[in-house]
């Protein structure tokens, strides 16, 4: 069958700047995703886009046509309302998994279809995969079951390979030609997955800061304006809040020491910051659901969301109660002088944490779960010449040396104390 274009032509008309067509944009994403269209001119044609931009109705007609070249999930007959939250992605953020039960205890469905971490930042199903036997993959009826009123309500899993595929190649792709920190390619990435998985509301906590792909409050901004007008648009009621990630979140970095971090949060305690954006999105996504006044806080301190937790690892094969893997070696750093923590760099720790073990190089590399790192001191804390400032951890003492490198100037020890400023950037809603 003859083909509708030549993508040499609609990668032409990109690099000379002209806007693309609705047509020329599904036929595109439809011809790459039946392999008409080689990676080498989806590669061209990203890089285009990268330096020229995308307006509104390209980046519209883009996320539809990547929604189009796969399946929809339907959670309208669930008898549960659901309500859904996406992390642009930072060091330390394992926000999805106390937030997940905590919402579900309040009856709303919470689907985390999730992925794995690529480069400095984690992945939540590396995460949970450091708890003992605890399965990611999951069948859409074991998503359904689990969702359900006969379910505990929340399920956090790998999405299915039937969602977005057009996504799925093109994000690969974009990972290996430095074409990935664009905005309409971000926001088009992550609202095609959002919106073909049905959820009736969506939560987005957009990164800004050294460790997220937006470094700048601006850019950030118009990432998160643009994927709240993509999924209003679509019919999901959604919002983002900005948050900081220039320092990372809460004191444990790393796969199974994040799981730690998460319970002790879910039995009531945990660092302020990781509480403090756990209630706020559990706020948002209980609001879009039509509980604007659940009480999110007594859930987390009187072991409802807990509980849920517990049935929704169990649920996925996972031993609650078992030890977590401990790292076979440890390396302690000090404070080299006394002072104020000014500085804890997000992308230096997030760095030295995937050089640990914790993350990966290259898809499909094994993760170490014990690697990462335990901080014990925050910005704007004093500390003392010799303390304990964090302690590294890895199965392999080799490794130590290159994930000290990545600290290097990523802490500063000064006199001023950085504004203790709240992690809650601010929030936008449809423009
Ligand atoms: N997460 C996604 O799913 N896609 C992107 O492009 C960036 C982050």
């Amino acid at each position: 069958m003859a083909e509708k274009f030549d993508v040499v032509d609609v990668i032409r008309h990109k690099r000379d700047r002209l806007k693309l067509s609705s047509d020329e944009i599904a036929w595109t994403i439809d011809a790459y995703t039946r392999g008409v269209v080689g990676d080498e001119q989806m590669a061209a044609l990203a890089m285009a886009i990268f330096l020229n931009g995308m307006d509104r109705q390209e980046i519209v007609e883009w996320t539809n046509a990547m929604i189009e070249s796969g399946e929809r999930m339907d959670f309208s007959g669930l008898g549960r309302v659901t309500a859904d939250k996406h992390s642009t992605g930072g060091v330390g953020d394992k926000i999805t998994l106390p937030l997940a039960p905590l919402v579900a205890a309040f009856g709303v469905a919470v689907p985390q279809l999730s992925g794995r971490g690529l480069g400095h930042t984690g992945g939540t199903l590396d995460k949970l995969e450091a708890i003992p036997g605890w399965r990611a993959n999951l069948s859409n009826e074991e998503i359904m079951h689990q969702l359900g009123l006969e379910g505990c309500g929340a399920v956090i899993c790998a999405a299915g390979s039937g969602l977005a595929p057009a996504d799925k190649k093109l994000y690969a792709l974009r990972d290996v030609t430095s074409t990935v920190d664009c905005i309409p390619l971000i926001s088009s990435s992550i609202m095609s997955k959002k919106i073909a998985e049905g959820t009736g509301s969506l939560v987005l906590d957009v990164k800004v800061g050294s460790g997220a792909f937006m470094k700048e409050l601006e850019q950030a901004r118009e990432l998160a304006q643009t994927m709240v007008d993509l999924g209003t648009d679509a019919g999901v009621h959604t919002v983002a809040l900005l948050t900081d990630m220039s320092t990372p979140l809460g004191l444990k970095v790393g796969n199974a020491l994040e799981v730690e971090e998460s319970v002790e949060v879910l039995a009531g305690g945990g660092p302020a910051d990781v509480v403090e954006l756990t209630l706020a999105l559990a706020r948002e996504m209980l609001s879009a659901a039509g509980q604007p006044d659940a009480d999110v806080e007594a859930a987390l301190k009187d072991g409802r969301a807990m509980d849920v937790w517990r049935q929704m690892i169990v649920a996925q094969g996972g031993d609650v109660d078992a030890p977590l893997p401990v790292a076979k070696h440890s390396h302690d750093v000090v404070a080299t002088e006394s002072g104020v923590l000014e500085t804890l760099d997000a992308l230096s720790v997030g760095v030295a944490s995937w050089r640990l073990g914790a993350g990966r190089a290259f898809q499909g590399e094994p993760v170490q779960a014990g690697a990462g790192i335990e901080l014990f001191a925050k910005p704007g804390e004093e500390v003392k010449k010799g303390q304990k400032l964090m302690t590294l951890f890895t199965d392999e003492e080799a490794r130590f040396e290159r994930a000290l490198e990545s600290l290097d100037g990523g802490v500063v020890i000064g006199t001023a104390a950085p504004a203790q400023n709240s992690v809650i950037l601010d929030r936008i809603t449809r423009s």
